[in-house]
């Protein structure tokens, strides 16, 4: 027998960073997938774009930690991925969280999605040395969330183009971010502290925004929650040239989603053609998705 099972990437509508000194964000699931197929088999197989092994914590950390936390049943597990890595939408807890739930279903462990969120997170936690619950949380339920609370959102009902510098992209880079950004803070408290404080202040109204469809509102404070990323030293050259040509192409709002230092932006807009557009003569990869309510399932 074969399982299939799919989850999705994440993005940040506001708060990274200042999510790190307690403050609130929102992530939103969208709909770019992780799939993975898992059969029983006479031995452990890993099949993905980085090559065929077994259990390997080199090639395949994150699945290779999935299969053992279950109890390493005999199985071979093949992976797909619409997720750029280590770009910040969190490609890495996709896949975690697709294979920990298709072994689950294929050999019928009886896991409830909470506690295959834990195990996705623990498993972020050893492979990364420190993670944040955020992407194996969203990647397992899917649709928006306020962290640090967990309190379910619902979504813009608005596109979403995300661009990838295609610069940057590496799973260190978030803890190289966050520890800049401490450095920064502890150097100039007086100045970097409001601007902490500020960031966590659009998530705060973020959850009225969407409620009430306010697209031009959310892309107005997304695009002040990225001025501030800028400030605190996290925009490049390349994620501000992108997100300058998706607002120029009228999008309602754009910034960088994550960690900065590279990696990617995120762009909200009824006119993904012409934002996609604008991102690519900018130099950047343009993905046209949507944001989504569903979170790991079965195909
Ligand atoms: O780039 P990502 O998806 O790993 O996001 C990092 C978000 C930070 O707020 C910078 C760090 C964190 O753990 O919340």
């Amino acid at each position: 027998m074969t399982t299939i099972c799919s989850a999705p990437g994440k993005i940040y509508l506001f708060g990274e960073h200042a999510v790190v000194y307690g403050e609130p964000a929102i992530a939103c699931a969208v709909e770019l997938r992780t799939r993975v197929s898992v059969s029983r088999s006479s031995s452990i197989l890993i099949s993905s774009d980085l090559g065929v092994t077994g259990l390997d914590h080199e090639i395949h950390p994150y699945i290779s930690s999935a299969i053992e936390k279950l109890g390493s049943p005999d199985v071979s597990v093949e992976i797909s991925s619409d997720i750029p890595v280590g770009s910040g939408l969190g490609s890495s807890a996709a896949a975690t969280v697709a294979t920990l739930s298709a072994i689950n279903i294929e050999f019928m462990l009886g896991h409830s999605k909470e506690e295959l969120a834990g195990i996705a997170h623990e498993i972020e936690k050893i492979e990364q040395g420190a993670a944040s619950p955020t992407d194996t949380f969203v990647s397992t339920f899917g649709g928006g969330v306020e962290i640090p609370t967990r309190k379910h959102l619902s979504l813009p009902d608005c596109g979403v183009v995300i661009g990838n510098t295609k610069k940057g992209a590496s799973p260190k880079k978030t803890a190289k971010l966050v520890k800049q950004v401490a450095q920064l803070r502890e150097e100039y408290p007086e100045v970097i502290d409001p601007i902490i404080k500020t960031i966590g202040s659009f998530a705060r109204k973020g959850e009225t925004l969407i409620l009430k469809k306010d697209h031009i509102s959310i892309g107005k404070l997304m695009n002040v929650n990225h001025g501030l990323l800028d400030a605190i030293g996290v925009s490049t050259l390349e994620l501000s040239t992108l997100v300058y040509a998706a607002r120029t192409a009228g999008a309602y709002g754009a910034k960088i989603t994550g960690a900065g230092g590279g990696g990617c932006m995120v762009a909200i807009t009824d006119l993904q053609e012409e934002v996609s557009e604008a991102i690519e003569k900018a130099g950047g990869q343009a993905i046209i998705t949507r944001f989504t309510s569903n979170g790991v399932m079965r195909e």
